[in-house]
């Protein structure tokens, strides 16, 4: 791809003469922060975009790619993000899908779409079962289908958009070991991925994205972690959480036999127990999906529990409304910033001091409450470096990365004694990032009690003084000393292969 350049409609450039090369037999790792463009680039190469300027040449030839059927056609394929296959069909009915095979020229042959499946995952040493129904199956081997189905398209070039971020450790691991065979057997993989420790062990050359152009091309085995951060984001970055040890003190969150039934009356958080002190990291690992979310949303308030209790500071806190939680002096970072976190169309400064109009302090008086609203916002937009205009920019004019630090602004600066963390740097920038966990370690110093929840193992694993994995709605482990756990042993446990005694897990409750 040569001087590739890309300008949506909406004016954003999102590739900007942008040169980009791959052999074959290469695996080649194209990384960048979020909004760097990686993904548009790697759509034009599958013909999903088409760019304003630039070539692309393929086995020396000069080619043009205006659909993803005249890529797959060259033997280009691509993984995406997240994933297209239809739930409700078979494995063998998803693999085959615009390609069916045809009885009599007629009917969909179903025989031979199982025939086409087992060839394919034998040839390539993929295990998968045609005949399971695809929404009972887990991530990893969803991504499996979605790789045999380039295959089976007849992909030489395989595009992976972060086939990682989904994955647990274990699955991961057998990716990486599926995609080193299938660059053995001559294919080329180009992977997408911001996470700079799978891209060394599995790639030979990465080509670095920032803000929509490239930063060059390097052999892996001769780029540092430090320097291709550095050139992901234009800056030095701290890649290690610097915390000393905690010094935990009184119980401030007290979960007592906590449940949730779902409309089937199912179980999705079962008799739940922990708790959580001043001056503590707890973090809670799994698979998404496992109950986290419902645990999060009903200490929270916005989810009633069916059983069971929450008790905050010693005071019951199970039937309290989301107003009634947050008087108890309890922030939440919710997983999703434009529904629970933000009012969209609401400026940024109305966003920054919204739980405040009623507080005593802005009180007195209209026109000073509106100054020192103002002077506050403008403190928060300093402190916590919000790159903005001005504080009456609406909100939703920002990057990802500056409206999680609206909202983390809002709620860190309210001097919570307790802090809801879901999922409190998804999705955002590298910088955005390291400055939220970097406040975390610092709110903990200072006493705040401090529940984590996220998907990014690496994230739980580094912020965490105490550890929690659920699976299935339980906890199916807890570690007292979070610096003490195997990251593959923790994966055990989130996929349900390992669970410990309930009388191992006694330290959740301070027993
Ligand atoms: N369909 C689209 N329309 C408008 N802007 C887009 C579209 N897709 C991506 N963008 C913007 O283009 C930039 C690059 O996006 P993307 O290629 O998805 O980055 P990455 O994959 O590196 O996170 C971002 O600013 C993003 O918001
Ligand atoms: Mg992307």
């Amino acid at each position: 791809m040569k001087g590739i350049t890309k300008v949506y409609p909406n004016g954003i450039v999102a590739n900007k003469d942008v040169d980009f090369s791959v052999g074959k037999g290469e695996i080649h790792a194209i990384m960048g922060e979020n909004g760097a463009g990686k993904s548009t680039l790697m759509k034009i190469l599958f013909g999903m975009e088409q760019p304003e300027e630039g070539e692309i040449y393929y086995k020396g030839e000069k080619i043009t790619l205006n659909s993803p059927r005249e890529a797959i056609n060259y033997g280009i394929g691509m993984v995406h993000q997240h994933f297209m296959l239809v739930p409700s069909l078979t494995v063998a009915e998803n693999m085959v899908l615009g390609i069916e095979p045809k009885k009599n020229n007629a009917f969909f042959d179903f025989d031979k779409a199982v025939a086409m499946t087992e060839e394919v995952s034998k040839k390539y040493n993929l295990a998968i079962d045609p005949k399971t129904t695809v929404e009972n199956l887990a991530v990893g081997k969803k991504q499996k289908i979605e790789i045999l189905k380039a295959l089976l398209r007849g992909a030489e070039i395989l595009i992976l958009d972060e086939p990682t971020a989904v994955l647990t450790p274990q699955e991961t691991k057998e990716l990486f070991e599926e995609l080193i065979n299938l660059k053995n057997q001559g294919l080329t993989i180009i992977f997408i991925s911001h996470k700079l420790k799978e891209i060394k062990q599995i790639t030979d050359r990465l080509t670095i994205l920032r803000n929509g152009r490239s930063m060059g091309v390097h052999d892996t085995k001769d780029i540092s972690e430090q320097e291709i951060s550095r050139l992901m984001v234009g800056r030095d970055v701290i890649l290690e959480v610097n915390k000393t040890a905690a010094n935990p003190g009184d119980t401030v969150l007290k979960i007592e036999n906590l449940s949730f039934y779902d409309m089937a009356n199912k179980p999705v958080v079962n008799k739940l127990s922990f708790r959580l002190r001043e001056g503590e990291i707890l973090g809670i690992a799994g698979v998404e999906g496992n109950g986290q979310g419902e645990l999060v949303e009903m200490i929270t308030g916005l989810k009633k529990a069916t059983n069971g209790k929450v008790f905050i500071n010693g005071q019951e806190a199970t039937k309290l409304t989301v107003k009634g939680i947050r008087n108890l002096k309890t922030s939440h970072i919710p997983e999703d910033r434009m529904v629970y976190g933000v009012a969209a169309e609401g400026t940024i400064g109305e966003n920054l001091i919204s739980d405040r109009y009623d507080l005593p302090a802005y009180n007195t008086g209209l026109l000073q409450k509106v100054n020192d609203l103002v002077q506050k916002s403008n403190e928060l937009i300093q402190d916590f470096s919000i790159k903005c205009d001005s504080q009456t920019q609406q909100v939703n004019m920002l990057s990802g990365g500056n409206i999680q630090k609206v909202v983390v602004a809002r709620e860190f600066s309210s001097e919570p004694e307790l802090i809801i963390a879901d999922q409190p740097t998804r999705g955002i920038d590298v910088g955005s990032t390291e400055f939220i966990r970097r406040k975390l370690v610092e709110l903990r110093d200072e006493g705040t009690a401090i529940l984590l929840v996220s998907a990014d193992l690496n994230e739980v694993m580094e912020l965490s003084d105490s550890l929690m994995v659920m699976y299935n709605g339980e906890m199916a482990a807890y570690f007292e000393d979070a610096s003490k756990v195997d990251e593959m042993e923790l994966g055990m446990y989130m996929l349900g292969l390992k669970k410990m005694e309930v009388k191992e897990m006694g330290g959740a409750m301070g027993e």
